[in-house]
């Protein structure tokens, strides 16, 4: 079940020397886990490569938290896509609420993609509605969308979408089961509807725990999870993801 994909998203939450020292807690506690299921460890920009060098020997994958929107040129403080490849990058996030509530744009999202998908790293765009309301997949669409139309145009791999409502990160509250299985079918009635091709790797993200896992891993097409909070603590983190691997098999 080496195919279900479990995210470590660390935001900003450790300095330097922590990342490297919390990811040789993890490569340790892993070990064995990262044989069954695909493990990405999403640091800040800063310990890419620190981090990159002590999985090197593990079966960890390493992922981005964000790229730039352009290839290169004069936009300080952004990082290329092509150097999140050097550094050995196998993922990188796109679109996470927390950078589009900084003004990220849907469309400047899209071209982060482009980006990615030229230098060959699996993007992961988060999408998710910002408030619970009855109109939830309008605001779905939106996101979406643009997204199609690029697709349509390119030629990619994979595509990974993370399923975040704003409301579920970081609050202790996940959405219901049916309400995540009816956000994922919509995925797939767009994705086909916009003739693309294969499928997208569907992901759920938000407040994921070891305790709330059980109704989450049952959820129809789920083939990932994208964890924050809990991924900052190795016993838990290492609970969610032996949990996945009983339930996937
Ligand atoms: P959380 O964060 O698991 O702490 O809710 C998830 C995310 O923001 O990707």
């Amino acid at each position: 079940m080496k195919n279900f994909l479990i995210i470590a998203n660390w935001k900003m939450q450790l300095s330097y020397n922590r990342s490297l020292v919390y990811t040789q807690e993890i490569a340790h506690a892993l070990a064995h886990e990262a044989h069954q299921a695909e493990i990405v460890i999403c640091p800040s920009y800063d310990a890419l490569a620190g981090v990159k060098k002590i999985i090197n020997n593990s079966s960890l994958y390493l992922g981005a938290q964000d790229c730039s929107a352009h290839a290169q040129g004069p936009y300080t403080g952004q990082i290329q896509s092509q150097s999140l490849a050097e550094i050995g990058c196998s993922y990188c996030i796109v679109g996470h609420s927390e950078m589009r509530a900084l003004g990220q744009s849907n469309q400047e999202i899209v071209q982060k993609v482009n980006q990615l998908i030229n230098v060959n790293i699996v993007p992961i765009i988060c999408i998710g509605e910002r408030t619970q309301s009855n109109n939830f997949l309008d605001e779905l669409q939106d996101q979406l969308f643009p997204l199609i139309t690029l697709l349509k145009t390119v030629s990619y791999k994979t595509i990974a979408i993370a399923y975040e409502p704003v409301w579920a990160i970081g609050s202790g509250i996940t959405p219901s089961k049916q309400h995540i299985e009816q956000v994922f079918s919509y995925i797939l009635t767009c994705w086909r509807n916009g003739n693309l091709a294969g499928q997208p790797t569907l992901i759920y993200g938000g407040s994921v725990d070891d305790k709330n896992l059980q109704s989450i891993t049952t959820i129809s097409n789920l083939s990932g999870l994208l964890v924050g909070g809990a991924s900052l603590d190795s016993q838990k983190f290492k609970k969610i993801v032996r949990s996945c691997i009983i339930d996937k098999q």
